[in-house]
């Protein structure tokens, strides 16, 4: 028994594991395990599909890098024709040194420092999104500082629930993100007299991992609302961002929709066609989550008393999300072994911590130590948020394309690792 592979771009063929036209094994052998794997062709679809849905708007598709942000993802999503969505200095770098155009670039985030701010001014990005007082003086000041005009997107918090799991939720009233609709209009009223800022765009985001859409037609609702009474007021909006947040097939529990892309893509149309304003788009995870795996090697399988643990050589600081976010990923091996019998494991890695467990008795097709497993879904979200923690070393990064991979991140030497401290002059 295999569990279900969730993205086309994975395909058994002659039962080994293929990413596109790619055996994964071999690379498994070339790199070691663990590693991350994506696969292009998987970007490019979900790019398209996204794209295409829109089609007749002007929808700017961002990026939105903290989903993953290897170089070599970025300028993927780049030749795709993506924009980029970054929330912080290193961020903006790393947009920028894959070569996005910063007339592509929205940088999000509750707490943008004066100098991160600076440099996006200096680069000429898109749009800084704003999110309280004291941001937009800051931003102001620096704007002032340089000379220039900052372009100013307010983002709204419409107080909707995404339904989604709280550590993601960011559209209500209780989270920190975005200012309220009754704020946004005094802020865009401050705003006229200010010729350092200049007003161009309204935003939202509501959460991440939406698989119900009906909450997006709530927010677009109340942000379209708020852009049409602005208007009336005279504030001439260049642009509307809608944000990201569109949920993925986990393989568990409620997925998402087969044409939720299009339902949400019909709403975004309902809503903001009439505008006839360019849209911006803010998607992470839809666009490379499930082009993603986790290549691990079994290590051993223990016999407890009333379970039976596989121990990966992948752990809690590779693949953080089930452990903060009870999130499921998949496993599947790398080569289907039809004669043997389905058991239930705990799968869980070497770090000293029971929460390093990335599923419970999970039924699975026998394992044998030295086996080959990957975890699906770990795309997005999964080596941005990966830790050193127990000195384990970051792992490489691989890309596929068709019948071609590269490694697009080394892994990181012992020497590196250590070489970060530094003793003081007592020791
Ligand atoms: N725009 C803004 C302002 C955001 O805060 C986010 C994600 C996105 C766009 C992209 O959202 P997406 O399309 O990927 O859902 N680490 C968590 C997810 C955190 C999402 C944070 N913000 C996880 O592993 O589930």
């Amino acid at each position: 028994m295999t569990a279900r592979l969730l993205d086309p771009a994975f395909s058994y063929r002659d039962q080994d594991l293929h990413a596109e036209d790619v055996k994964i094994a071999d690379v498994a052998q070339a790199v070691g395990t663990p590693f991350y794997l994506y696969s292009t062709a998987s970007m490019a679809r979900q790019y398209r599909r996204l794209h295409d849905s829109l089609s007749g708007l002007d929808a700017l598709i961002c990026y939105a890098i903290k989903a993953n942000s290897n170089q070599a993802v970025i300028a993927t999503m780049k030749e795709l024709g993506a924009g980029a969505d970054v929330v912080s200095q290193g961020e903006l770098l790393r947009a920028l040194a894959a070569g996005v155009p910063a007339s592509r670039i929205v940088f999000a985030g509750v707490g943008k420092r004066p100098e991160e701010m600076r440099l996006g001014l200096e680069k000429g990005i898109l749009q800084f999104n704003v999110e309280s007082w004291p941001e937009l003086d800051a931003l102001e000041q620096e704007a002032q500082a340089l000379g220039l005009i900052a372009p100013v997107a307010l983002r709204i918090n419409p107080d909707v629930d995404a339904k989604t799991h709280a550590k993601i939720t960011t559209g209500t009233a209780e989270n920190k993100f975005g200012v309220t609709i009754a704020q946004a209009r005094e802020i865009a009223a401050a705003i006229k007299g200010r010729k350092h800022l200049r007003l161009e765009a309204l935003a939202m985001h509501i959460g991440s991992q939406l698989v119900d859409m009906t909450p997006y037609n709530s927010a677009f609702e109340r942000m379209a609302a708020l852009a049409r009474e602005l208007q009336a007021d005279g504030h001439a909006l260049r642009r509307l961002d809608v944000g990201g947040g569109l949920g993925i097939d986990y393989g568990k529990g409620q997925g998402p929709a087969d044409d939720q892309v299009e339902v949400y893509a019909e709403m975004v149309r309902r809503h903001f066609a009439d505008f006839k304003l360019p849209l911006v788009l803010e998607p992470g995870r839809y666009m490379i989550g499930n082009a993603g795996l986790m290549v691990s090697q079994v290590v051993y399988i223990k016999k407890g008393e009333n379970k039976q643990f596989a121990i990966l050589d992948s752990a809690m600081n590779d693949l953080i999300r089930p452990t903060l976010y009870d999130a499921h990923h998949s496993l599947v091996p790398l080569r289907q072994e039809d004669a043997r019998k389905a058991q239930a494991y705990d799968l869980v890695g070497p770090v000293c911590e029971t929460g390093d467990t990335f599923a419970q008795s999970a039924e699975l097709v026998g394992l044998e130590a030295g086996d080959l497993v990957a975890f699906q879904s770990a795309g997005a979200y999964s080596a941005v948020m990966a830790s050193t923690y127990n000195s384990r070393r970051l792992v490489p990064e691989v890309l596929v394309k068709g019948a071609s991979w590269a490694q697009v991140r080394a892994r990181q030497s012992f020497e590196e690792l250590i070489a970060q401290d530094k003793l003081p002059s007592w020791l």
